[in-house]
């Protein structure tokens, strides 16, 4: 816990989570989020887009298959309003009363998806980045690391149909895949990159270790 002397509360951790779809991101923050829970902690689990009633509309039309005509700047500008409510309506304060805050993707994946696969300008996004979260940055972020052979199994074993970033085809998404890695590289002191082909109870193990809690 660190005490915060700017804002003066006490500001447990903002957590997030990051990775490409079926890197097994999702299911970790959740581990984490019942382990803090366990322990009586404070704690809320968010994820992006969504997290709130107007972030949950946002991402409605993100993901939506229909919507083939969307620019990369349109979609990234709706990923950033989803951000910027979710992270006044929700993270600011939950952090501020005290709360471990967990997010499952926050900007790193604008970094990643609109960024280094949507090929949106580095200064555009780093500068909108920082106007939705109004500067908040995680304290720890995790990059769940797969490569994209496997998310390619995965995806076939999960037979679940493909929404519309999902659609996009492998070479995006391995340019998202080799832009979170540079993204971790390039914040190591925020970033630990764990190896997503690992069985999840390690994995989880692994988190836990890091957090210190
Ligand atoms: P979701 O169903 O939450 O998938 P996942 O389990 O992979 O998180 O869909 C979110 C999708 O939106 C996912 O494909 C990644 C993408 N995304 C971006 O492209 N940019 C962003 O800033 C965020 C937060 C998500």
């Amino acid at each position: 816990m660190k005490y915060c002397t700017k804002t003066k509360y006490l500001k447990k951790l903002f957590i997030t989570f990051e990775g490409i779809d079926r890197s097994g991101k999702s299911t970790q923050a959740q581990k984490l989020y019942k382990y803090l829970k366990r322990r009586k902690e404070k704690v809320i689990l968010v994820r992006e887009p969504g997290g709130t009633i107007i972030s949950e509309k946002i991402r409605d039309i993100l993901l939506d298959k229909t919507n083939k005509k969307m620019f990369s700047l349109t979609e990234f500008l709706l990923f950033s309003a989803s951000r910027h409510q979710l992270t006044e309506e929700i993270i600011k304060p939950k952090l501020k009363a005290g709360y471990y805050v967990i997010c499952d993707r926050y900007y790193d994946s604008s970094t990643a998806y609109q960024g280094y696969g949507g090929k949106i300008n580095t200064k555009i996004i780093e500068t909108i980045n920082k106007i939705a979260t109004t500067n908040l940055k995680p304290d720890i972020s995790f990059l769940i690391d797969i490569d994209v052979k496997e998310r390619q199994r995965r995806l076939i074993l999960s037979g679940r149909g493909k929404d519309r970033m999902e659609a996009k085809d492998i070479s995006y998404h391995k340019k998202v895949i080799s832009g979170f890695r540079k993204i971790a590289r390039a914040n190591k002191k925020r970033f630990r990159i764990i190896d997503g082909a690992k069985d999840k109870e390690v994995i989880h193990e692994e988190i836990k270790k890091t957090i210190k809690i």
